[in-house]
């Protein structure tokens, strides 16, 4: 820190600041112009003026190119359960053990300013301050998402936000995807299911969605999935309670998880985790690192593990939740990414768009910033705010001794060769249909749910051309053959 040891935000509410320019002069009227006279021009001396206009006109940053509109929280993971004997993972190495922690909650295609009851996946990631660096959960609602193929997230995300010409949402497009890329049919389940539309962000799961490894130093892994399931309960809205909140109230998500917080309803998660051996996941009846499938719970149960409270709301909302930075890269030891491809992917894609969103610095912001870093070969580069790591040395340095910690890859089971290949993951089969099938027998267990399916796909797709709705139909009727129909049957009333 340079010479001011009292940065402008440490001030307390009850004490009474002088008011100064940015470069700390202090200044008599905050609302005052200079010029000559009492009807003289404006003069471009008035640094306090031009400086509050330049700074204002910077205020906006880019918002999230996916996940812009969100709300978020500080908490703590307490460890419940032992698991040492399938991880190493510093976090969850003692019961009762506990970790801070920020979250962020968004909906995912909508703009900075758009509904939270929008129909839409949500986002569930979390930041966890461990002693050994910063783990980011970056997770959604759902246990699966729309793709397999990495390739296709641009492309895929491009057909749910605005036509290029109309700058409409745009029905066709939206179908139009789904419909010639059918891997997603069983995210669409959980789209179009009253899921779709969750009461409130304390109301909802979250999932890992992904496959990872959980290590031990003796080179043995594991692979996992994880869920975050709501102590609150599960609680939806309907499709019309959501659409008319949409106009009434569309920050209520954001209300919602602030005030309960503020009231000390603290929402809380217990945390759980599916295990499967590298030899059990070679023989299983789903591939691990396809990111359209489940693994059947009662194949798979759960392992509880843990519990996530939420208990303390942010002091500014632009500093610790717009600046947040999450990244499935950031990883700590004892966990490793598995070779889903689309996990992969976002390990570049994350960091990669922070460092145009936030700056090359952006682990430096202090909601991002980890216990404690020590990386003195990174330098320099804007923004650089924290000491810049003084006179260490920037490369290894035979006059500073570093201390180098053994923390090994583990490559005793995945061993990968083969000629290069440019392919998808898989074509579409009808493997990608049972899964879907068995959400939609789900819902059967619960009155009204499948009726509601229904009326939620029909009457977002009733907006699209005939001969998509017509590969829709067909799509439907692939999970299930009185589902394909029903849908014809009220989606083309309404088309009319
Ligand atoms: P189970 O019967 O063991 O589990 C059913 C799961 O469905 C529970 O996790 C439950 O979550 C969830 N669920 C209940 N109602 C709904 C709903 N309206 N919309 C979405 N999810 C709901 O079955 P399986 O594990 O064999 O899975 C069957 C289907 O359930 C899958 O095809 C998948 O789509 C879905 N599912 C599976 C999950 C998994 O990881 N295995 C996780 C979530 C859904 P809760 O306990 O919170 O009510
Ligand atoms: C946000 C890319 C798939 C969960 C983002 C952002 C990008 C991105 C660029 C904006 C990040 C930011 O500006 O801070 C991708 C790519 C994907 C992919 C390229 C696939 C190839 C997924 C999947 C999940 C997911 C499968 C969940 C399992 C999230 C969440 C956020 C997010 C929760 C919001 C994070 C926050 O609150 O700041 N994604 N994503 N994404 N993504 Fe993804």
């Amino acid at each position: 820190m340079g010479a001011n040891d009292t940065p402008a935000s440490t001030f307390r509410y009850n004490e009474k600041p002088v008011y100064t320019t940015s470069n700390g002069a202090p200044i008599d009227n905050p609302e005052g112009w200079q010029r000559p006279g009492p009807m003289g021009p404006l003069l471009l001396q008035d640094f306090h003026l031009i400086d509050q206009l330049a700074h204002f006109d910077r205020e906006r940053i880019p918002e999230r190119v996916v996940h812009a509109k969100g709300a978020g929280a500080y908490g703590e993971f307490e460890v419940t359960h032992d698991i040492g004997d399938i991880t190493s993972i510093d976090m969850f190495n003692k019961v009762g053990k506990k970790t801070n922690a920020v979250v962020r909650f968004s909906t995912v295609g909508g703009e900075k300013g758009s509904a939270d009851s929008a129909r839409d996946p949500r986002g569930f990631a979390l930041k966890f301050y461990t002693d050994e660096g910063n783990w980011d959960w970056v997770y959604n609602n759902t246990p699966i998402f729309f793709l397999r193929d990495p390739t296709k997230f641009p492309l895929f995300i491009h057909t749910q936000k605005r036509n290029p010409q109309t700058n409409l949402k745009d029905a066709t497009m939206f179908w139009d995807y789904l419909s010639t890329h059918q891997e997603s049919i069983h995210q669409i389940m959980h789209l179009f299911s009253d899921r779709g539309t969750p009461y409130s962000y304390r109301h909802m799961n979250g999932y890992s969605g992904h496959t990872h490894k959980w290590t031990k130093p003796d080179g043995s892994f594991v692979y996992t999935q994880v869920h975050l399931k709501t102590d609150q309960g599960s609680k939806t809205f309907t499709n019309e309670e959501a659409g008319k909140l949409a106009s009434e109230n569309p920050d209520w998500h954001t209300q919602d998880l602030f005030e309960a917080i503020q009231k000390g309803e603290y929402p809380s998660w217990t945390v759980y985790v599916q295990i499967l051996t590298p030899e059990q996941a070679e023989n299983f009846r789903w591939n691990i690192f396809d990111l359209t499938k489940v693994w059947p719970q009662k194949e798979v149960p759960l392992r509880p593990l843990g519990k996530l409270t939420l208990n303390k709301n942010v002091e500014n909302y632009f500093a610790e939740i717009e600046q947040l930075a999450f990244s499935p890269s950031h990883l700590v030891p004892g966990v490793e990414p598995s070779v889903d491809p689309v996990l992969q992917s976002r390990l570049f894609s994350y960091p990669d768009t922070h460092r145009h969103r936030l700056g090359v610095n952006y682990q430096q912001i202090p909601v991002n910033a980890p216990l404690r870093a020590f990386n003195p070969f990174q330098r320099d580069g804007a923004m650089a705010v924290n000491g810049n790591y003084g006179a260490n040395p920037n490369y290894p340095s035979s006059y500073r001794q570093l201390t180098y910690k053994s923390v090994k890859p583990t490559v005793t089971h995945e061993k990968w060769s083969g000629a290069a290949v440019h392919e998808l993951f898989q074509e579409v089969n009808d493997d990608d249909f049972v899964q879907a099938k068995g959400l939609w027998d789900v819902l059967g267990r619960t009155s009204g749910q499948q009726e509601n399916f229904i009326g939620n796909v029909s009457g977002h797709l009733s907006g699209a051309h005939q001969d998509t709705r017509n590969r829709t139909y067909e799509m439907f009727s692939r999970v299930d053959a009185g589902l394909g129909s029903a849908i014809r049957e009220q989606t083309e009333k309404l088309a009319k």
